[in-house]
């Protein structure tokens, strides 16, 4: 069950879509405030808090030696306004440091990558409609291109890639651990007692997957950036000060919403029982065990925030939750279950059901990991 074949959001753009569910306004809950319309999408905040790091590192590698002509690329941009967030940051960015420095502009050539299933059809839209209103009121020579392919795989030419940035993609492993596939343990069992006695397996099959998907990726971004290249990513994690987050797993809430319309007939055991979803939350550490022992970048810079909460603090309501969870799920819970859009209704009544702050806060400690780096080798 490889990534490739199955992944994609919610294409398109309606109610339940990627594009309508990762940075739409919703009205989110605290527990001792009630505030009015506000931006709290997970993916959106995480590009949020990666502003800067771009911002630092555009300052720190054009004062070094401003190039000519520069080559941007964003990794896994799914579809929708946050598509072209990180890559527009990163002009804007360049942009700023010419006039500041009184430099001249570099031509610039930006990639959109996702996997081939992606929605480009509405990235393509978004890209046409960028160009004309953002890129050539303010800036010089701005080519845009989409590359479908896996970041698994070699994407680009050596030594081609001045910025690769990438936002909440990198936690998307390139397959189910196989080794749970073959000895038939499921991901989340319903029988409590399995699931405690699997636990530690479960947990370390994921972890041993992300090692080896995350240090193919290095080396790979590391062949196509040139010398002193950057690489800027979030994603989702855990973090090693809090106790409870080291067994937790990032499909945690999916597993028990799907569990609990197993108990209520809704979709079969069976089925469950062969249900994995290819991600996994590492925690601060492992990331930057795996960066030093693949050895071709310097860190720069490390930032952890809480993954579920805004810029202010406040947690999303349980139905934009329930939202979210929908727009990434959607494609690879229908791919396996074969249910009905009124089937998904249900499962996303399940997990605004789950998405108590509670339950979110206590069960579910996760944490969005933002990283800048530096090729060194
Ligand atoms: C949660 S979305 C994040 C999208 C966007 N960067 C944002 O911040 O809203 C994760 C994206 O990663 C893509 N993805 C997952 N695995 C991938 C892979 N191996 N290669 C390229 N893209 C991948 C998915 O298709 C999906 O569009």
């Amino acid at each position: 069950m490889a990534t490739k074949q199955m992944l994609h959001m919610n294409p398109g753009q309606g109610e339940t879509s990627y594009a309508r569910n990762s940075t739409i306004q919703n009205t989110p809950f605290s527990k001792t405030t009630i505030r009015s319309e506000k931006e709290l999408h997970l993916q959106k905040t995480a590009q949020d808090r990666m502003k800067p790091l771009i911002e630092d590192a555009i300052k720190a590698f054009c004062g070094a030696a401003l190039p000519k002509s520069m080559v941007i690329a964003d990794l896994g941009c799914s579809s929708g306004p946050n598509a072209l967030t990180l890559v527009s940051a990163m002009v804007d960015a360049i942009h700023r440091y010419c006039m500041e420095y009184m430099q001249p502009q570099p031509e610039m050539c930006i990639f959109l990558n996702d996997l081939p299933c992606n929605d480009f059809n509405t990235v393509a839209k978004s890209l046409g409609e960028f160009k004309h209103g953002h890129f050539s009121s303010s800036h010089h020579i701005v080519v845009a291109s989409m590359v479908p392919g896996s970041f698994y795989e070699r994407l680009f030419t050596s030594g081609s890639v001045h910025f690769f940035c990438s936002s909440i993609s990198l936690q998307w492993l390139s397959e189910v651990p196989e080794e749970l596939v073959k000895s038939k343990i499921p991901m989340y069992d319903s029988d409590e007692q399995l699931r405690l006695l699997n636990r530690e397996i479960v947990a370390n099959a994921y972890a041993r997957q992300f090692r080896k998907d995350f240090t193919l990726f290095l080396s790979l971004r590391a062949q196509e950036l040139v010398l002193g290249g950057r690489l800027i990513f979030s994603l989702v994690g855990r973090c090693s000060s809090n106790h409870a987050s080291k067994s937790t797993q990032v499909w945690k809430l999916l597993a028990v919403a799907l569990n609990d319309m197993v108990l209520k007939g809704v979709i079969s055991k069976e089925k469950f029982d062969t249900f994995h979803i290819p991600i996994y939350a590492p925690l601060d550490k492992e990331l930057n065990s795996i960066i030093e022992d693949e050895g071709s970048f310097r860190i720069n810079k490390t930032m952890v925030h809480d993954a579920f909460h805004g810029t202010d603090g406040m947690l999303p309501s349980p139905n934009t939750i329930a939202s979210m969870t929908r727009a990434v799920f959607e494609p690879v819970i229908v791919q396996h279950f074969g249910i009905s859009g009124e089937t998904m209704a249900d499962f996303a009544s399940a997990v605004e059901r789950l998405s108590s702050s509670s339950f979110v806060e206590v069960e579910f400690p996760l944490v969005c990991l933002c990283l800048s780096l530096t090729r060194a080798r």
